[in-house]
C-alpha cells in the first residue's frame, strides 16, 4: 500500500517539525497539518522565518523548503483526515486535573476527541497512526471508536510514538536512534506496518526501524522517557552528595560515564529536570503501575520525581540561605527560562518552580532568556495560581538585556544551559551587581574560577560550597 496523502492532528512541538520532515524527505507524499488552534496554523504559515510558533534549530529551513510543495497547514481539520490515506494523531496528552486520576493519568480527551472526528469524516479505509504518547492498551480504546462508527471503513492502528527532545529536534528527525512502530500482528495489520516502514525508509537505514506489537510500542516510549530521567535524577541526587563532600559531580560525571555499560549521555548534574513529558510520563506510569496493583513498581519510578522536586526546592533553599537567609525584597536575576537550551519551551521549566519559592520569600526576579516572550513568562507564572496575576507582573520583570538584567542585583541564577551565558562578560556583569555578588550555577556550566577571579561568590550545583 502506498501512501499519497498524511493528515496530522496537532500542529505542536512534535507534529509540526516531524510532518515537515516527512514533508521534505518525501515530496511525492502530499503532508496536511491541521490543528483547532487558529493563531497557531496561522504563525506556521508566517512568511517570517522567525514567527513560526516552534523554536528549533535549522527547522525554518526545512518548513521554508517544503511549505506550499507538499506541506501544508491548515484549520480544516475535517477535510484534511478524509483526504488522507493515514492520520497521524499529534495531540496534547497532559496529565489530568480532575477526577479519577487527578495529578498523574494522562488525560486522553483530546485523543478520544481526534477518534471521534476521524470516525465521523472519514469515508475511506484509513491507517490511524498514535504519534503522542499515551498510557500502554490506548490503542485498544481508539479502535473500540473507530470501529463503531457503522459506515463500513476500515481503519488499522498503529503506535508510532515520536523520541525526538526539544532544541535537537531536526537533527533527532533525520538521524533517529530508532524508528518504532507497533501494529497488529494481522495481515492488514502486517501491510500497515509496512506503509509507515516504507515512508520512513525515504531516510532512515532498515535495521533502524523497528517493528513490534502495539503495546511494545506504547510502552517502550513512556519508558524510555522513564529511563531518561531516572539517569537525572540519579545524578542529582549525587550532586547533593557531592556539595558536603568535596567530590566535584562534573568530574564524578565524567569517571561514572567513561563505563562504556553506563554511557556519557543525560549524566549532567542540574536544578533538576523540566520539559512537558519527563514528569507526565513517570507519573502516568506510576499510575498504570498502580491501577494493576503494582505498588513496588510505582513506588520505584515515583522516586524519580520525588528527587526531582527536591532538587529544585534545594536551588531555591541554596539561594536564599546564601543570602544571609533572607530573600526579601532582594532582586535576584535569572538567566535562562526555557526548560533546556535551543529551545523557546517552558513547559515545566524548574526556573518556574525556583521563581514561585523566591517570590513566596518576597524576593524580585529580573529574567533574561533569549528566546522566551515575556507573555510566556507571565503565563507560566500565573498558572501556577500561586499569587495573583498583577503581583507576579509587579514582583517579575522581564529584561531584554543581560547587562541590563542584573543591574542592582544581589545574585544571578543561572537556570538554562544557553551557550551564549559562557561567552558573557562576566566583569560587566559583576560591576552592574551589588556586592558581594552570587552566582547560582543551576547548570554547572560556567568557568567558576574565572568568576571567582572577578570577585564573585560562586555556588554551583554539584561542588561543594566556598
Ligand atoms: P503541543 O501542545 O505542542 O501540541 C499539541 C497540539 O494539538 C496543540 O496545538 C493543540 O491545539 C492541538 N490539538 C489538541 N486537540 C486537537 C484536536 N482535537 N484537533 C486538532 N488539534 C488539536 O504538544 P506536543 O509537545 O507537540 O506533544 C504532543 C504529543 O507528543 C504529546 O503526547 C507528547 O507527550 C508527545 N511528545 C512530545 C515531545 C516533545 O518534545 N514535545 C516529544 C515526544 C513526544
Ligand atoms: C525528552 C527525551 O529526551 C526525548 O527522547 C523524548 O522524545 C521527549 O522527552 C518527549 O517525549 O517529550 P526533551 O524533554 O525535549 O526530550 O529534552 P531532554 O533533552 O530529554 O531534557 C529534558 C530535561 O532534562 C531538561 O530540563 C534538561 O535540561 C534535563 N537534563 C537532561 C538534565 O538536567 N541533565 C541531563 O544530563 C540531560
Amino acid at each position: 500500500m502506498k501512501i499519497k496523502s498524511i493528515c496530522c492532528i496537532g500542529a505542536g512541538y512534535v507534529g509540526g517539525p516531524t510532518m515537515a520532515v516527512i514533508a521534505k524527505k518525501c515530496p511525492e507524499i502530499k503532508v496536511t497539518v491541521v490543528d483547532i488552534n487558529e493563531a497557531r496554523i496561522a504563525a506556521w504559515n508566517d512568511k517570517n522565518m522567525d514567527n513560526i510558533p516552534v523554536y528549533e534549530p535549522g527547522l525554518g529551513e526545512v518548513v521554508a523548503e517544503a511549505r506550499g510543495r507538499n506541506l501544508f497547514f491548515s484549520t480544516d481539520v475535517d477535510r484534511a483526515i478524509d483526504e488522507a490515506d493515514m492520520v497521524f494523531i499529534s495531540v496534547n496528552t497532559p496529565t489530568k486535573t480532575y477526577g479519577e486520576g487527578k495529578g498523574q493519568a494522562a488525560d486522553l480527551k483530546w485523543i478520544e476527541l481526534c477518534a471521534r472526528q476521524i470516525a465521523r469524516v472519514a469515508t475511506t479505509d484509513k491507517i490511524v497512526v498514535e504519534k503522542s504518547t499515551l498510557p500502554v492498551r490506548t490503542a485498544s480504546t481508539l479502535k473500540s471508536i473507530l470501529d463503531h462508527t457503522g459506515s463500513g471503513v476500515n481503519f488499522q492502528i498503529l503506535s508510532n510514538p515520536e523520541f525526538l527532545a526539544e532544541g535537537t529536534a531536526v537533527e533527532d528527525l533525520f538521524a533517529p536512534d530508532r524508528v518504532l512502530i507497533g501494529g497488529g500482528q494481522t495481515e492488514d495489520g502486517k501491510r500497515a506496518i509496512q506503509a509507515l516502514v516504507d515512508i520512513y525508509a525515504h531516510w532512515v537505514p532498515k535495521d533502524r526501524i523497528l517493528t513490534t506489537n502495539v503495546w511494545s510500542s506504547e510502552l517502550s516510549k513512556l519508558t524510555a522517557n522513564a529511563f531518561l530521567a531516572q539517569r537525572v535524577s540519579s545524578i542529582n541526587a549525587l550532586s547533593e552528595l557531592c556539595e558536603f563532600t568535596e567530590a566535584d559531580i562534573n568530574e564524578v560525571s565524567r569517571a561514572i560515564g567513561t563505563d562504556s555499560r553506563i554511557g556519557p549521555k543525560f549524566l549532567k548534574a542540574s536544578v533538576g529536570f523540566g520539559g512537558s513529558c519527563f514528569q507526565k510520563d513517570i507519573l502516568n506510569l506510576v499510575y498504570i503501575s498502580r491501577s494493576y496493583g503494582l505498588n513496588e513498581v510505582a513506588d520505584y519510578w515515583e522516586q524519580v520525581i520525588i528527587m526531582n522536586d527536591h532538587q529544585k526546592r534545594r536551588f531555591a533553599k541554596k539561594i536564599i540561605k546564601n543570602l544571609y537567609n533572607t530573600v526579601s525584597g532582594k532582586k535576584i536575576t535569572f538567566l535562562g527560562w526555557a526548560f533546556k537550551k535551543d529551545t523557546n519551551d517552558t513547559r515545566e521549566s524548574a526556573a518556574i518552580y525556583v521563581a514561585d519559592l523566591l517570590l513566596y520569600e518576597q524576593a524580585h526576579i529580573s529574567v533574561y532568556d533569549p528566546k522566551v516572550k515575556a507573555e510566556q513568562v507571565y503565563a507560566d507564572m500565573d498558572y501556577l495560581n500561586s499569587r495573583s496575576s498583577d503581583e507576579n507582573r509587579k514582583y517579575v520583570e522581564i529584561v531584554k538585556d543581560p547587562y541590563e538584567a542584573a543591574k542592582g542585583a544581589h545574585a544571578i541564577a543561572l537556570m538554562t544551559e544557553w551557550d551564549e551565558f559562557k561567552t558573557y562578560d562576566w566583569q560587566r556583569i559583576y560591576d552592574n551587581m551589588l556586592k558581594p555578588a552570587h552566582v547560582f550555577d543551576g547548570r554547572n556550566i560556567l568557568d567558576k574560577q574565572k568568576l571567582r577571579d572577578i570577585g564573585f561568590q560562586v555556588h554551583a550545583i554539584g561542588s561543594a560550597n566556598e
